[in-house]
């Protein structure tokens, strides 16, 4: 098949990260006889410093244009003042909002090979298997912001309508898996929350009888995470408890280096985006690790290009890299030198073939 692939590098290890995984998007279509299309364009601080825009038109139409787009990481140390008027994080909201991504969906698999690098005990890890379906266009993050004088105030707003179009496709996804959704709000105290767990006991009896609901507080699933991470399947939230609990679950495969990401809307268009941010402290360095955009790449190919045999291809070669020892820094055990980004990318592509 054809595809137009947008590649958005961004900032910091971004560059380096998606480097490796447009190298495994190449192999893939030489492979399987495709023909990928990948046009790079600016974002983020480097976007800033070129465009004098986070966001420049010509990035966004191109967006716009593509089948995906394959996105690196932004921020930079020069722009982490939370009161400038334009910060290189504006980009990646502004993406979600005008390409009407309203879902975000985060995996968190463990793997033996990399048990040690979790903080969690291994015991605890073994068939942890979880996806984070995070609402991704809603809520405190877009509801109007105010300040005035001494106070300000931000407003978290959801309709029925937002409710639904994300806990369809969040239940559409766990029929397909382990048939559980984990629906997390804190209905004890906030109105958006009592119609997020109306709406969503009502869709599941009415769409999804055989998918297996319960609802859950925000604070005690932040806990029950950690304890019993192997009882979760699906678990479905708002934007700003979506954004918390997936660092938390990040730390479950031991590393976010290993997190891929994907934000859909209701067309096949997507962003795919590892968890992880810019790191500056390691940029520039060749040892950041690029699992999570590779296997971001990997839910590309399956979301939006619907090459699931593609995007199977590719996490077996991830898994088997990881497990024949192609570790990077971050996953090595304490003392032990870790393998480079291009090293990493290698390994990938030798298991491809
Ligand atoms: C994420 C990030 C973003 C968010 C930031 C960079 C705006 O933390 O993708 O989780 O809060 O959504
Ligand atoms: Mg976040």
């Amino acid at each position: 098949m054809k595809a137009l692939i947008a590649v958005l590098p961004g900032d910091g290890i971004g560059p380096e990260v998606v480097a490796e995984a447009s190298r495994c998007l190449e192999a893939i279509a030489a492979k399987f006889g495709h023909a990928f299309e990948l046009r790079q364009a600016a974002v983020g601080a480097a976007a800033m410093d070129a465009h004098g825009d986070p966001l420049p038109p010509a990035t966004l139409a191109l967006a716009r244009q593509s089948d995906a787009v394959l996105f690196g990481a932004i921020g930079d140390p020069r722009y982490s003042d939370p009161s400038l008027k334009v910060r290189p994080e504006q980009a990646i909201l502004s993406l979600r909002r005008e390409l009407g991504l309203f879902a975000n969906l985060r995996p968190a698999v463990s793997h033996p090979a990399t048990f040690h690098a979790s903080p969690l005990r291994p015991e605890l890890l073994a068939g942890v298997d979880l996806l984070v379906v995070r609402e991704l266009t809603g809520g405190i993050y877009f509801g109007e912001k105010r300040l005035e004088g001494d106070r300000a105030s931000d407003l978290c707003e959801y309709s029925v309508a937002e409710i639904e179009r994300i806990v369809r496709l969040a239940a559409g996804v766990a029929r397909g898996r382990r048939g559980r959704l984990t629906s997390v709000d804190k209905a004890n105290v906030l109105e958006t929350s009592r119609l997020w767990r109306r709406t969503t006991t009502r869709l599941l009896a009415e769409e999804f009888p055989d998918v297996n609901l319960e609802h859950a507080y925000i604070d005690a699933t932040t806990m029950h995470v950690l304890r019993r991470p192997a009882d979760f399947d699906v678990i479905v939230t708002e934007n700003m408890f979506g954004d918390i609990l997936t660092d938390e679950v990040a730390m479950l495969p031991g590393s976010l280096g290993l997190c891929p990401s994907a934000s859909v809307g209701e067309g096949r268009r997507g962003l795919y985006e590892p968890i992880h941010g810019s790191a500056p402290d390691i940029a520039g360095r060749g040892i950041a690790n690029p699992y999570g955009t590779i296997l971001s790449a990997a839910l590309l190919l399956r979301h939006s290009l619907e090459l699931a045999a593609e995007a199977s291809a590719l996490e077996r070669a991830v898994a088997t890299a990881i497990e024949g020892g192609a570790l990077t820094a971050d996953l090595v055990r304490p003392g032990q030198p870790g393998v480079t980004t291009r090293e990493a990318g290698d390994a990938v592509l030798r298991n491809l073939s």
